[in-house]
């Protein structure tokens, strides 16, 4: 069955091929290379055995777009991760951000509504909640207003499908919303790869235990949390992975209780700043060199999933420790630096 993945060679994109393949999907990529490379082929195919298909492809191009539903029309579901994720650069440049996630899933959505039956995943994000009333957090509490442009274009895509999926019969979606994804391949064969300065946690981590980074900031330790620092949900990138491919086939056999469905992706547990800085140190061996600064505008105290609904429905459950992420995470951050 063939499945086209938008974004597939990015982070979370590229393990999603892996686990596709690995469960005999046949895999079409587009990616347009702006937030990645096509060395990662190469990774994949080392893992599975089996190079995927790979067009080279700006979403935002409408007319390729088609053409490229014309030339693939056997796609049976869409998994769509291709997307700019930087939340101050969605600050400075809005309406890239707009373009770049709202109007290229207008176009995909678009051509799914002409086919007869299509199964669509949407990566959505924790950050639809903003700062919740409730921990853990579950699916119907409510979405606050975004912070920025890029968590704007998170929660209008998921109107944008639920409104498109009310009048599409055809048209069976689920969004899964991620907490915070860490770690790598246990091969070490695919990972991360932030371009510039780090902006999340885990990789700002391992570069500075490589030595590429001084030290690390912690912002803020006075929130009213167990050590005074933030608190999340961090989410092997295998065991993410793994909830797309559920998802997927939840949609292909025709198993979802509505055509727009949200599940949270995450492991349950809350583990604050200090904690993962402890992680990474029991796993390295190495001490990292931090210091405490001043909090970072518009982060939140704590965001961490209540995954029932996820457990229940998808049958998922995330089955690594924050401590064997954190490994995945060194091995391959050692790797690239040699
Ligand atoms: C960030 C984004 C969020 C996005 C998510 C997914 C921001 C404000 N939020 O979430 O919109 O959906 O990534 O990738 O960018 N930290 C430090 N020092 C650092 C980096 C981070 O102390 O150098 C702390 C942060 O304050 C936070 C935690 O580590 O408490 C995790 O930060 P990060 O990895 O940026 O993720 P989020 O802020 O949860």
């Amino acid at each position: 069955m063939k499945v086209l993945v938008t974004g597939g060679l990015g982070f979370i994109g590229s393990h999603t091929v892996v686990e596709l393949q690995n469960e005999g999907f046949e895999v079409v990529i587009i990616d347009d290379c702006s937030n990645s490379s096509e060395k990662v082929l190469e990774g994949i195919t080392a893992i599975t055995g089996k190079s995927p298909l790979f067009e080279k492809l700006d979403l935002k191009e409408k007319s390729l777009v088609e053409d490229f539903f014309k030339r693939h029309h056997d796609i049976e579901g869409v998994i769509h991760f291709a997307a700019s994720k930087a939340v101050g650069e969605s600050v400075d440049k809005p309406l890239l951000y707009y373009e770049n996630n709202i109007g290229t899933l207008v176009y995909l959505l678009k051509e799914l509504s002409k086919k007869d039956r299509s199964s669509f995943i949407f990566s959505s994000s924790c950050t639809v909640y903003g700062q919740a009333d409730k921990m853990p957090i579950t699916e119907d509490a409510p979405v606050k207003e975004a912070e920025s442009p890029y968590g704007n274009t998170k929660q209008m895509g998921e109107e944008i499908i639920r409104d498109t999926c009310k009048v599409t019969p055809n048209l069976n979606a689920i969004a899964l919303r991620y907490f915070n994804p860490m770690g790598a391949h246990p091969s070490a064969e695919i990972g991360e790869l932030p371009i510039g300065i780090p902006q999340n946690l885990v990789p700002f981590i391992t570069q500075t235990g490589v030595g590429l980074r001084e030290e690390l900031s912690v912002f803020g330790d006075d929130y009213p949390t167990r050590d005074g620092t933030c608190v999340r949900d961090y989410i092997y990138v295998v065991d993410l992975a793994k909830a797309h491919v559920v998802a997927l086939q939840r949609l292909l056999a025709k198993k979802n209780k509505a055509n727009y469905e949200v599940f949270n992706v995450g492991t349950g547990k809350g583990s604050t700043v200090l904690e993962v800085i402890k992680s990474f140190e029991k796993v390295s061996g190495k001490k990292l060199k931090y210091k405490i600064v001043a909090r970072r505008p518009g982060d939140i105290t704590a965001a961490y999933a209540d995954t029932t609904l996820a457990n229940e429905e998808l049958g998922w459950k995330s089955q690594y420790t924050l401590d064997e992420a954190m490994k995945s995470a060194w091995d391959w951050e050692q790797k690239i630096r040699n």
